[in-house]
């Protein structure tokens, strides 16, 4: 009989075990983006912006299990964007704390703008997931570089809505132009899904 719950019993370790890492992040927050990951069907496209040592990319590869859907995590490695934590190189850290799930994540080094560029148009986003310069102009260029590449009606998830200013200015102001529409709260994440192609 215990049977059936022996798969919930062991995601929920490797959940919680995933939690251990460093990181800006928790369990809860770590549990809807596995869940969204967990939604998405084969050849997926995940991009996160911000990634520094890889706790949000372990949620979020652990849930992805379609056959050859990836996260593309985009980070200059460096503590970039305002943070509090000093100049310092996080590529090691990312790397050692993402190995498990090293076939499902391809790391592209760099600001999000430049790797923007370089970004081809025709290869569209499952599920985007911005956590990078949260400065209400950072915020604001990854909005308009990445979200026209967002398919219709896939989810775009903002971190720290509830604690940086710029971040709230800058995701209000999308949601007052119907681009994307509010979907649910958790922690400091706010959830949307885009409402246009
Ligand atoms: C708050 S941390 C991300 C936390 C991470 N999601 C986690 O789970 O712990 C922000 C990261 O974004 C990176 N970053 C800031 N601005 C960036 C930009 N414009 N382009 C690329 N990366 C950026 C920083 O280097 C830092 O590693």
């Amino acid at each position: 009989m215990l049977y059936p719950f022996k798969n919930l019993f062991d995601q929920n370790r490797r959940l919680r075990e995933i939690d251990r890492q460093e990181g800006l992040f928790g369990l809860n927050e770590g549990r809807l983006v596995y869940k969204i990951a967990r939604s998405l069907k084969d050849h997926a496209v995940v991009v996160e912006i911000g990634a520094y040592k890889g706790k949000s990319t372990s949620f979020i590869a652990e849930g992805l299990n379609g056959k050859n859907s990836k996260i593309y995590s985009i980070d200059t490695w460096f503590n970039d964007g305002g943070m509090r934590q000093t100049r310092a190189d996080t590529f090691p850290e990312f790397l050692n704390n993402t190995a498990s799930w090293r076939g499902k994540i391809i790391p592209l080094r760099g600001f999000s703008s430049e790797i923007r560029r370089s970004w081809l148009s025709e290869k569209k986003i499952d599920f985007l997931w911005i956590d990078g310069d949260h400065s209400y102009t950072g915020i604001k260029k990854d909005i308009e570089d990445w979200l026209p590449l967002v398919k219709k009606n896939c989810f775009v998830c903002f971190h720290d809505y509830r604690d940086e200013a710029g971040v709230k200015k800058a995701v209000d102001e999308k949601i007052l132009d119907r681009t994307i529409v509010f979907v649910r709260r958790e922690g400091n994440i706010f959830l949307t899904r885009k409402l246009i192609d």
